[in-house]
């Protein structure tokens, strides 16, 4: 995710503004850059790459001016490169703006704009924001004080998507203006000096005062004025908030872990993670160069991970093989190194990977391209080994996950994979055009549902009072229910280390069965309502024995059975069944996390574990 950071005061303002953009840099980043204005004149430095390649530029060093604008950027429009990082200016230098969000409607204005004479030199959507503002400054005739927010304040009203945004300009030096629309912006009030941040720990160091912005609320800052406007431009008053947190609740926003805090982001890391792919009427993957001819010769794909990630290619496993029509064999990547795999150029490896750094991954991904296949990253840190050695790297934007727990990563990764098997289902021509839109229009869908199940929190409890003193716990399901189970039983095992076991609900009276007795908790999902029955016969078998019994189910199949013979029941909003691992381990994730609070364990840092396991 993006980062932005602002300050207008008496101070220099470049120190200030790289500090905070050190503090935000946990957000992950490709490049980073500031502006000031001094003499009239707006300054830019920027570059890709790190917030400290800036602190040492002579550029940097030169700038004097006491108010300016920054941010970090996280790719999602246009490669890392110096162009298209931020700050952006409109054709006339008289703007600067920095955004954090998507301008989901960027190619209309952009057209708009260049019938009107504008031109453009990124390949991101923010630049067409300082030439929109700069369209309505010179179409305004009112020539007074609020020229300036009454442009950026039409620009704005045509931007569809979500903006944090800062803006600079020549026409008012001593001022600065703010707005936000779903992206994160905070203001912290000093003395004769105003600071602006995506989030509070960028700027807790200077002021513990913060007004909190809500949607279209504006903001017209001076060193010893803030102005809040609405979104029709009426004044309003806001109430400032004193922050209580220390600096380590800081970086964790407030949340008592980040744990929490990064199931709690999903939403938004889902939503950055498809970005724009979607905008256009075919699945947009331009950093892909696959033909029908190359993706029609493979004989096999291999989604090869570890742990977490790779329960993601377990999840998408079905979807990728029903929709492309090819054999897909997801392999643990420390058994596919050295089992002698059978690959060849008719063979395509997907590798994923959260730190983009785990060992066996990297290993695996080196053998696949010696024995001639491409190779595919999907990770979540840009610049990262594996996505270096990859053919080809596909971002999640999901931000840096800093709990040894994977979440927010293991929800963005299948989704970025759903993209992926939908692009390349329209890339074979192989696909069924209604199946594929209500794909697409289920995805784009889902952090609505995200944020319902995330905010139907209070059925959780009993569930987590009947687990946290168990020894053992079984997790049940079929087909893509399977695949999800076993996700769910990784995350309680490695965080309140309960053992606990993901079982094919088919299988397991093949045996394991054996181990069912009076009160062990059975935890059963059921989101595919073609396996319905079988699966619900399972779990009768179980009860039959004594089980203590957790169902999660979609809503329409809540309404197909009998409820009353489980003893907690979870009931998700309805999803296309290709998708429903994203949603369903929404509840599972926050039950792990609230029986290891329950048992008083640490949560971000289980013992025995490592964030990235960079060695064999
Ligand atoms: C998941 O919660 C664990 N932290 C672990 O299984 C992790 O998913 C695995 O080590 C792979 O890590 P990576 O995604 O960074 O490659």
């Amino acid at each position: 995710m993006c980062g932005i950071v602002g300050y207008i005061g008496k101070q220099k303002a470049s120190p200030i503004l790289l500090a905070g953009l050190s503090k935000l840099e946990y957000r992950g980043y490709d490049s980073a850059g500031i502006a000031t204005i001094e003499k009239n004149e707006i300054k830019v430095v920027k570059d890709k790459g790190f917030v400290e390649n800036l602190y040492n530029l002579d550029e940097t060093k030169e700038l004097e001016g006491s108010i300016g604008i920054a941010h970090t950027r996280w790719a999602t429009h246009g490669i890392p490169s110096r162009i298209n990082s931020h700050p952006h200016m409109d054709n006339s230098k008289h703007f600067s703006v920095v955004h954090n969000g998507i301008i989901e409607n960027y190619i209309e204005l952009k057209e708009f704009l260049e019938k009107n004479g504008y031109n453009f030199i990124s390949e991101t959507d923010t630049e067409v924001i300082p030439n929109l503002i700069d369209y309505y400054y010179k179409n305004d005739k009112k020539d007074d004080d609020y020229k300036v927010l009454r442009a950026v304040n039409s620009a704005c009203n045509k931007l569809i998507g979500s903006f944090a945004l800062e803006v600079l300009s020549t026409y008012i030096p001593n001022n600065m203006i703010v707005v936000r629309k779903d992206s994160p912006l905070v203001i912290g009030k000093g003395t004769h000096e105003n600071y602006i941040a995506s989030d509070i720990p960028a700027i807790l160091s200077y002021t513990k005062d913060f007004y909190l912005l809500d949607n279209f609320e504006y903001v017209v800052l001076s060193r010893d004025d803030l102005k809040f406007y609405d979104k029709n431009l009426n004044e309003i008053s806001k109430e400032s908030t004193t922050i209580t947190w220390d600096a380590m609740a800081a970086d964790k926003a407030g949340y008592s872990d980040y744990m929490l805090k990064e199931i709690m982001e999903q939403p938004t890391a889902i939503r950055e993670t498809i970005g724009s792919r979607l905008d256009k009427p075919k699945c947009d993957f331009s950093e892909l160069n696959f033909t029908k001819e190359y993706l029609s010769t493979l004989k096999q794909i291999y989604i090869v991970a570890c742990g977490t990630a790779m329960h993601t290619g377990l999840a998408v496993k079905n979807t990728l093989e029903d929709l492309c029509k090819i054999h897909v064999q997801v392999d643990i990547a420390s058994e596919f190194r050295y089992r002698n795999p059978l690959i060849d150029d008719k063979t395509l490896c997907i590798f994923i990977s959260q730190s983009g750094e785990t060992a066996d991954t990297l290993a695996a991904l080196k053998i696949s391209k010696e024995h001639g296949a491409k190779t595919i990253a999907i990770t979540n840190v840009m610049g990262s080994s594996i996505s270096r050695e990859a053919d080809y790297a596909l971002y999640t934007h999901a931000g840096p996950e800093i709990a040894v727990a994977s979440t927010k990563a293991y929800t963005s990764q299948t989704t970025l994979f759903i993209l992926l098997i939908i692009y390349f289902a329209e890339v074979l021509e192989r696909y069924d055009i209604s199946k594929l839109e209500e794909l697409k229009k289920d995805l784009l869908d889902i952090p609505r549902k995200v944020e319902l199940v995330l905010k139907d929190t209070n059925n959780l409890k009993p569930i987590v009072e009947s687990l946290f003193k168990e020894n053992d716990v079984f997790y049940l399901g079929r087909g893509i229910d399977y695949a999800t189970s076993q996700e769910a039983s990784l995350k309680l095992k490695e965080i309140s280390y309960i053992h606990s076991e993901s079982y094919a609900a088919g299988e397991l009276k093949h045996g394991t069965i054996a181990l069912i007795e009076k009160g062990i908790n059975v935890i059963g999902i059921m989101t595919d309502e073609n396996l319905v029955k079988k699966t619900l016969s399972n779990i009768e078998e179980v009860i039959t024995r004594g089980a203590v019994t957790t169902i999660v189910v979609t809503e329409s199949i809540s309404k197909k059975i009998d409820l009353s013979i489980f003893t907690h029941k979870i009931i998700l909003p309805d999803i296309m069944t290709n998708l429903s691992p994203i949603l369903t381990i929404i509840p599972l994730q926050l039950i792990a996390y609230y029986v290891s609070k329950e048992k008083g364990l640490d949560v971000d840092k289980p013992r025995n574990l490592a964030k990235s396991v960079t060695v064999e």
